[in-house]
């Protein structure tokens, strides 16, 4: 992923960004940090870049002229996500770190003085974001801010990239204490229980202990996770058909954004799908209205789904679906022993032979480890993977392989890796699939009752 910072400070980005993790991963080339001076581009023949406001005012404002040059050198065409950074601008939160972290290339647009002229701002600016309710001398340390935590999402960045997915925030809350030895410092000891080797006691004291830590310094926090819980236990009454709905919640994928008893309406945002279940056609068409625009629409308690509604909010069905989920204690048995996470030296067969998803979006899946490969002597020979969403799919076979169960062996494996993590496996398969809800079946998953809606806005 590459970072371009357009400033009039450079040392002070490649200073502060060429140490620790950050450092690593730019000496690595996993990152790439172009720290451009601003000051280069400017026509004015004393390497001026700034003058007074027109209309007075104290202070000096970053002309236009040498930030646009600077900024069409660096995008040369392309179109860029272009962030300026600026107290007016939206709270950086790490939402947002995880959406920008999507992308291949970044500019960063760093202000000094009073900032810059308005023209240049709307010519080139994507993103107007700001570290928080305070004001600094300039834009770089915010940048180099928003650069770490962006970066340290981009795969490869953190040696366990598990230590960038379980943390603060995930789940809405803060990290739990930890120590280290020795056992008694300074006279205090660390809780018997991290001694214990219990380890399901250890995890039930962990969440107690982000729980309490949560409610003390973050109520907002707290509030937010706690009526996510509420929303979880109201779904779990109905798990089969709601498995979908909870697992984003659970798995930190979605937000709540409407709740009322079992009517619940939930977002996620990175993928842009709004979840709804609904007891009656009321409470669901209360809920429609409120989804955001532009969203896939996923809808469980179809009694309200119907042709009027679907014309009379003009959505189109996309796909009626049945889910189904893997709950049993056990692993299943995988009768196949060549599979194992796919590399991107894969992208090239995926790409091939998956025909419903983009190159850009498979690259995504296999560098997030979400996609795994059955090797028949050493040869890639079918694939599956976890969607974005969350749900399993992606599944091919080559024809070649055909009828020896290499299907059935990554639908097991892939569901013991999703079992390890903690989830609970479900797919979403097409409710005339016939041949594959079967499989699904044979292998011990669960067919929901009623069926899904997968709505759109556009055909
Ligand atoms: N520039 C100055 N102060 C800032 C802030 N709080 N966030 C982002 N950019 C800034």
């Amino acid at each position: 992923m590459k970072f371009h910072v357009l400033t009039l400070f450079p040392d002070m980005i490649i200073q502060g960004l060429s140490t620790s993790v950050i450092g690593r991963a730019a000496e690595r080339n996993i990152i790439n940090i172009n720290a451009v001076n601003i000051r280069d581009y400017t026509l004015d023949k004393h390497k001026k870049t700034d003058d007074y406001t027109y209309g007075g005012g104290a202070g000096m404002l970053m002309q236009a002229q040498p930030v646009y040059d600077a900024w069409r050198e660096v995008s040369g065409g392309r179109k860029i996500r272009t962030v300026y950074v600026t107290p007016q601008g939206i709270p950086f939160k790490q939402n947002l770190a995880r959406e920008l972290a999507g992308e291949e290339e970044i500019i960063f647009l760093c202000g000094h003085y009073e900032g810059i002229d308005e023209r240049a701002l709307e010519e080139i600016v994507t993103d107007y974001v700001s570290i928080g309710d305070y004001v600094l001398t300039g834009g770089e340390l915010p940048a180099m801010v928003m650069i770490d935590a962006i970066a340290r999402l981009v795969p490869g960045v953190l040696n366990n990239e598990d230590s960038a997915r379980t943390e603060s925030f995930h789940n809405d809350l803060l990290e739990y204490p930890q120590y280290s030895r020795p056992k008694i410092w300074n006279g205090k000891k660390v809780p018997d229980v991290l001694l214990s080797g219990n380890h399901r006691k250890i995890t039930q004291w962990r969440l107690e202990q982000s729980r309490e830590r949560t409610r003390r310094i973050r109520p907002d926090l707290y509030e937010k996770y706690r009526r996510k819980e509420e929303a979880v236990k109201q779904l779990s009454k109905h798990k089969r058909n709601n498995i979908h709905m909870i697992e984003s919640l659970v798995r930190g994928k979605a937000e709540l954004l409407y709740a009322e008893g079992e009517n619940l309406l939930i977002y996620n945002e990175d993928c842009k799908i709004c979840m709804i279940t609904a007891e009656s056609r009321e409470a669901g068409e209360r809920m429609l209205v409120l989804a955001p625009s532009k969203t896939r629409l996923f809808i469980t308690g179809q009694d309200f789904m119907n042709e009027p509604v679907c014309s009379r909010f003009s959505f189109v069905v996309y796909h009626e679906c049945y889910q189904v989920l893997y709950t049993k204690k056990e692993p299943l048995p995988v009768r196949h022993n060549d599979i194992r996470l796919l590399t991107i030296e894969a992208l090239p067969y995926v790409t091939e032979h998956y025909d419903m998803g983009d190159e850009k979006h498979l690259k995504k899946l296999i560098e997030a480890g979400m996609m795994y490969g059955a090797y028949v002597d050493g040869r890639l020979a079918g694939f599956m993977g976890v969607h974005e969403d969350g749900s399993l799919g992606l599944l091919f076979v080559d024809k070649e392989h055909r009828r020896r169960h290499l299907g059935e062996a990554l639908v097991c494996y892939c569901t013991n890796r999703l079992r390890e993590q903690g989830c609970i496996p479900y797919a979403h398969i097409i409710k005339d699939n016939a041949a594959s809800l079967s499989l699904q079946e044979s292998i011990g998953y669960y067919i929901a009752e009623q069926t899904v809606f997968w709505l759109g806005t556009d055909a």
